[in-house]
């Protein structure tokens, strides 16, 4: 008895002793269409890094930590490939694994895992040899003729049986590991899924699927393209028209991860997302599958086919390569839903994407993560940055710094839905972004900090200004308040359709590492009369507004 009442007493010291939710996993919570990502109970901001796909070995770390110090990241995006964990069928090592949230931990990073196993960018490139030389067992798509494909199917029972069993084992060491510390905070099932050059697997078993009624949950929630269906209900080339062969192929991929995710969360339940590389989000509606882009992937089209056959996937993430601002607004756009949470696990490293960090983190995203960001030497230039050193990071590591001090408020701020956010467009153009409480930031880019130059006008423009560079994100801290992040950009805040009134103070300054202000100085005079300049390095502002009625 009395050895109970100790117990008892020792357990609840402890839990007293904890932070609130300290005890609680990482999880993904969404209210009124805002979403958050708690860990230890509060909203936390993912500034990321993702490593190269080669840097995950004990020996490769080193290169991966410096990048990340220097970044002001606090989360590392770090691959866990099936082939090194399972070297040989049956044998687990997570050795990696453990050296990498070991090491995670003394570079105060947090860390989400890239499950590459099946399909990484739809090959097969990163299962075990087992698995690679016995394509009997783990059979390859077939195309009409028969003729197998390069990427596995997703009808190989024997393949889901293998990739979940590995992944299962995955998530039992991670829960043995890390349930106290939550250093892992999301896990990517697969990378990249889909296929190229063939739309969908027609293997006997995949096309006795396909001639079988779409299934109830798919037809709840992905409606046909209007002028492609003919039926309500019935096979997917009924309901679908000539979208049903993808359709299809996204449904039997999504099945088969959403089934990997909910055997992995049922051992140890992190939030899991999958990635994408994404199809044309500019064309609207979307034309039928003509070799343009990886049929089958979770497209920002398919996002409730994926929502529909892997229930166990929280988030449809997407890859962030497009050039063109038009079509990278159109993405975040696409991608940011009541039912899906904006979270950006790749974005090109090279300097003109650190602008949009301001635009994601502005419309509330969880997170976003540069991809190559580590001092590997290898570049994915064109793609990325040519780049592999410091001159790499440092335009994230200019975005990032400016949020570090405040990432854990951000997240909240995010999540009450008071945060917005806008990065300079490729025609370099004012915007204008609507604030909550009725007032609006009118953005203009390319001028001087005095005067002010016209669109057309071919003066001289400050130097540094050749490329689009601007960024801004604004949260609204209390009620005519506002606090402002970014660079390069002048800042108007001014009164909305039916508000009045004028900024009645701008201060200038930073969070300390408790969360409270701490004023550096009160910009007025030539500092505000041609609107709130801020510079290459980035700034923050703290702005009061008054109302006149
Ligand atoms: C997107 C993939 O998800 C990454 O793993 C990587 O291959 C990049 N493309 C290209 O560097």
């Amino acid at each position: 008895m009395m050895k109970k009442t100790v117990l008892v007493a020792s357990l609840l010291a402890a839990m007293l002793a904890l932070p609130a939710g300290a005890a609680e996993l990482p999880r993904l919570v969404q209210r009124d269409g805002h979403h958050a990502l708690l860990v230890d109970g509060k909203p936390f901001l993912m500034l990321g890094a993702q490593a190269h796909n080669s840097s995950n070995y004990p020996r490769a770390l080193s290169k991966v930590w410096n990048a990340a110090k220097d970044a002001h990241t606090n989360t590392v995006l770090m691959p866990v490939a099936w082939e090194q964990v399972e070297p040989e069928e049956g044998h687990f090592d997570f050795s990696f694994v453990d050296t990498l949230v070991k090491e995670a931990r003394q570079n105060k990073q947090h860390l989400v895992l890239l499950w590459f196993a099946t399909w990484k960018n739809t090959s097969a490139a990163y299962t075990p040899a087992w698995v690679k030389l016995n394509p009997k067992r783990f059979p390859a798509m077939l195309d009409r003729d028969g003729k197998p494909s390069y990427c596995l199917s997703p009808f190989g029972e024997e393949t889901l049986r293998a990739d979940k069993r590995a992944f299962v084992a995955l998530m039992t060491h991670l829960k043995k590991i890390d349930a106290d510390k939550h250093t892992v905070l999301m896990v990517q099932v697969e990378n990249e899924v889909g296929t190229y050059g063939l739309v969908r697997d027609f293997s006997p078993v995949a096309q006795a699927a396909f001639e079988q009624p779409v299934p109830a949950a798919v037809l709840a929630r992905q409606k046909p393209v209007a002028a492609a269906s003919v039926a309500t209900s019935g096979t997917w080339r009924e309901v679908y028209g000539d979208y049903a062969d993808e359709y299809f192929h996204a449904w039997a991929k999504a099945r088969y991860i959403g089934d990997i995710a909910k055997a992995g969360r049922a051992v140890y339940d992190l939030p899991m997302y999958v990635n994408n590389a994404l199809r044309d989000a500019l064309e609207q509606p979307p034309k039928p599958w003509k070799n343009n882009f990886a049929s089958g992937g979770p497209g920002w089209d398919v996002i409730d086919i994926y929502k529909a056959a892997a229930p166990a996937i929280d988030i449809v993430a997407p890859d962030i390569y497009t050039s063109g601002s038009e079509a990278i607004l159109a993405n975040l756009r696409l991608f940011q839903r009541k039912d899906n949470a904006l979270w950006i696990p790749e974005i090109g490293n090279a300097e003109g994407y650190a602008r949009w960090i301001y635009a994601a983190l502005g419309r509330g995203a969880l997170g976003v993560a540069p991809f190559g960001l580590d001092y590997f030497n290898y570049s994915n230039y064109p793609l990325g940055s040519p780049r592999t050193d410091k001159g790499m990071a440092e335009p994230f590591a200019r975005v990032f710094g400016a949020f570090q001090p405040v990432q854990r408020q951000w997240a909240q701020w995010a999540f009450e839905g008071r945060t917005r956010g806008a990065a300079e467009g490729d025609d370099r153009k004012p915007q204008t972004l609507e604030l909550p409480g009725g007032w609006v930031a009118k953005l203009n880019y390319r001028q001087w900090q005095f005067g002010e130059i016209a669109m057309d006008s071919n003066e001289k423009r400050p130097a540094g200004t050749e490329q689009p560079g601007g960024g801004v994100a604004i949260a609204q801290i209390a009620d005519d308040e506002f606090l402002i992040v970014g660079q390069r950009t002048r800042v108007r805040i001014e009164p909305g359709p039916g508000v009045s009134g004028f900024m009645l103070r701008a201060e200038e300054g930073s969070f300390d590492d408790k969360g409270r202000w701490q004023m550096e100085r009160v910009w007025n005079g030539d500092q505000v009369d041609h609107g709130l300049n801020l510079t290459p390095e980035p700034i923050m502002l703290k702005v009061r507004m008054a109302r006149t009625r």
